[in-house]
């Protein structure tokens, strides 16, 4: 539990009455990567994060908070106002709130009611790996777990970059097609690193103790030959791939880590961690080639995925046919099926 956090109070009226609605908008009970720590400067931002509006700022110590972008007073975004000592100040008549969402002044006029008391949802947040996280509650409890983070994040052992940036699609098309290795033998047969193996495989499924793991019966260390979903209900998910690297691109491999953090129902907030295990002149090498000519066509490669996920009908699911190669997104379905009608049943139980 974060220390400077009181009982995170949800903002009722975006959240999701059903467990097909939280689908649709993301599970919440889990940590979020909303944004790069770089994006907040000193001045608010807004951010749209599973339907929600959020304003995040960062405080003269550096601290990051983050409250509903809605002004307690008449609704103005507080992201549009000013950051002051002592909070986040409403551009319109300067009602200022903390990071914990409890005004703290109300200038306009003598001795006002309202301060004091907490008007507004706050989220707890951590900055992690040049990220920042946000934990989205469903309101029924006031525990806040730990964001766990893989090791490649924590340990320096590991070096990588971060790559982010906004979709015009559902967050599960690029969630389901992490799932989905035997796209890259075809969509991305033209690339640096996913063009090459057999283009025939059969997916196995495993189940582990945090998760799942599909992998391919024929291929291992060529193309995306194993993922894993790592999913802790209530707290963390992460999807890990390993990818190998040509040999002219100094071989070893580059660890994939990502989500799929939901903006709207049509929107959606892709990132993804490509760490390598190195050190000395290896991690200076990687780090060159990675930003004179690795990024390129990593992009080369999200482009392509990117393209196809953006023009896939939103009613998809009515017409799709699954097939066997694609037991990781059925699995993943049910899990998080399974999940948003465990997280309504429990709203509905307190009364939300
Ligand atoms: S609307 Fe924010 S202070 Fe009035
Ligand atoms: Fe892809």
């Amino acid at each position: 539990m974060n220390d400077r956090s009181p009982p995170f109070t949800p903002i009722s009226s975006q959240l999701p009455r059903s467990a097909g609605e939280m689908l649709e908008t993301g599970l919440l009970n889990q940590w979020y990567l909303v944004c790069r720590s770089s994006d907040v400067g000193d001045k608010p931002l807004h951010l749209k994060r599973l339907n929600q509006d959020i304003a995040l700022w960062r405080d003269a110590s550096g601290k990051l908070n983050a409250v509903e972008d809605f002004c307690p007073h008449r609704g103005a975004r507080m992201s549009k106002g000013r950051v002051l000592p002592e909070g986040l100040a409403c551009i319109y008549h300067g009602l200022t709130v903390d990071g914990d969402g409890v005004v703290v002044a109300v200038p306009p006029v003598h001795s006002c009611p309202m301060v004091g008391k907490k008007a507004i949802a706050a989220y707890p947040v951590r900055e992690a790996a040049g990220a920042v996280f946000l934990y989205f509650s469903n309101g029924t409890t006031s525990e806040v777990p730990e964001l766990e983070l893989p090791e490649p994040l924590v340990s320096g052992e590991w070096s990588g970059f971060l790559h982010a940036a906004e979709w015009d699609c559902h967050y599960t098309l690029p969630m389901e097609n992490r799932l989905d290795p035997m796209h890259a033998p075809f969509l991305h047969a033209v690339s640096f690193t996913l063009g090459y193996g057999v283009k025939q495989s059969v997916l196995q499924l495993h189940e582990t103790p945090t998760g799942f793991v599909i992998e391919r019966d024929n291929q291992r260390g060529v193309n995306i030959d194993r993922t894993e979903v790592i999913y802790k209900p209530g707290s963390n998910f992460w999807i890990w791939t390993d990818i190998p690297y040509p040999k002219q691109a100094g071989g070893n491999f580059f660890r994939i880590l990502s989500h799929i953090t939901p903006i709207d129902r049509e929107h959606t907030y892709f990132w993804v961690f490509r760490w390598q295990k190195s050190s000395g002149w290896r991690r200076d090498m990687w780090r060159f080639l990675y930003k004179n000519r690795l990024e390129k066509r990593h992009l080369d490669v999200l482009n392509q995925d990117q393209d196809i996920m953006e023009d896939i009908p939103a009613n998809v699911r009515e017409r799709e046919t699954l097939i066997q190669s694609d037991v990781g997104i059925a699995r993943m379905r049910r899990m998080m099926q399974k999940e948003a009608e465990a997280q309504i049943q429990s709203m509905q139980a307190r009364g939300g």
